[in-house]
């Protein structure tokens, strides 16, 4: 024995896979992972989404089967995004009790509303003209008030549809407490609200944008969106909405805002969650299509990662998939 033989020796508990499930912390669970979903209006079948593999622009007869199938692979939740046949300045269809996204929500209360948590994106991009997620002053600004309005009325709108939880990504301010007004003056004060609190404008959204089809049409979204380098934005705006009313907080997107996470984590006495956005997904797609990452490997390093920053909820294009194979092995 030398002087320098390690007492401790880590690598104890590493030896067998039993050992290392045994004193594992950090689990990735299917009903904590939520699935995203698009529905498009005016199309004759599913289309898929060319830099999202494996992902789907709905009907609202496909999206009726893919949330079934999701829901039976054991997820927690789904996430409704929907793409309107007509855009306009106002996002009109966004509030329409006819709009593409409150006919699927009531179809998808109707197939999984019993065995699912059914939430619904919040936000005008997916539905005006000029791809910005609020209403335009005439000089071509956001206009933060009065895109307050439009919000309140779509939350009732999903709400009435059959949405569980409306998740305003918008990024206006006092976006929350407006929300969480309109949605108990109208008799739905059991609706919750999961509010993107702490998102960034990211890069990662690219692939998203063809998926909703809401690129901006001129500028883009930094004067609402946080920029990565405002360190101490994340918390402030976390703790304005649990203030203003929040019932789970969120951050996205996630690989790239781990710290953002286990601070909010820290902080909070709510559900966190993190999305796991588009370009995350895409990225990994790309380089395991290219043979050069292990796949299935990689997305559970990534989804495990998210977790141990402290995520409760997951929000993730793998939902189904990652369900599934957790399920049967
Ligand atoms: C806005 C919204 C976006 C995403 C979710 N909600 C796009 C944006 O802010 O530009 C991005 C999700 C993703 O990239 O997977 N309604």
């Amino acid at each position: 024995m030398t002087a320098n033989y390690p007492v401790t020796r880590p690598r104890r508990l590493r030896k067998t896979q039993a050992l290392r499930r045994l004193v594992a912390q950090v689990d990735v669970r299917p009903s904590s992972l939520v699935l995203p979903l698009f529905v498009k209006e005016g199309i004759g079948e599913a289309q898929p989404v060319p830099s999202m593999p494996g992902v789907m622009q709905h009907t609202r007869d496909s999206l009726r089967k893919a949330a079934a199938e999701a829901v039976d692979a054991g997820i927690g939740g789904l996430i409704l995004f929907g793409v309107p046949a007509v855009k306009d300045g106002r996002g009109s269809a966004a509030d329409d009790p006819r709009g593409i996204v409150q006919l699927a929500l009531a179809d998808l209360a109707a197939e999984v509303g019993h065995d699912t948590v059914l939430m619904a994106d919040l936000c005008l991009d997916e539905y005006t003209d000029h791809g910005h997620c609020g209403v335009l002053t005439p000089s071509g600004e956001v206009d933060n008030d009065a895109t307050l309005e439009r919000y309140a009325a779509i939350a009732v709108a999903q709400a009435a549809a059959g949405a569980h939880v409306v998740a305003p990504s918008g990024m206006m301010d006092g976006q929350v407490a407006a929300i969480r007004a309109s949605l108990d003056s109208a008799g739905f004060g059991d609706v919750a609200i999961c509010a993107y609190s702490a998102k960034y404008a990211s890069a990662f959204y690219g692939p998203f944008r063809d998926a909703a089809e809401c690129a901006p049409q001129f500028g883009d979204r930094s004067s609402y969106q946080q920029d990565p380098a405002a360190a101490k934005d994340a918390l402030r705006e976390v703790l304005l909405d649990i203030d203003e009313g929040a019932d789970i907080v969120m951050i996205k997107p996630a690989l790239g805002y781990l710290d953002v996470i286990a601070s909010v984590a820290a902080a909070v006495q709510l559900p966190v969650a993190a999305y796991q956005v588009s370009g995350e997904f895409a990225m990994v797609e790309a380089a395991a299509a290219n043979g050069w990452l292990d796949r299935d490997r990689v997305i559970m390093e990534t989804l495990t990662a998210i977790r141990r920053a402290g995520a409760d909820i997951i929000l993730t294009y793998w939902a189904a998939e990652v369900a599934r194979r957790l399920v049967t092995g």
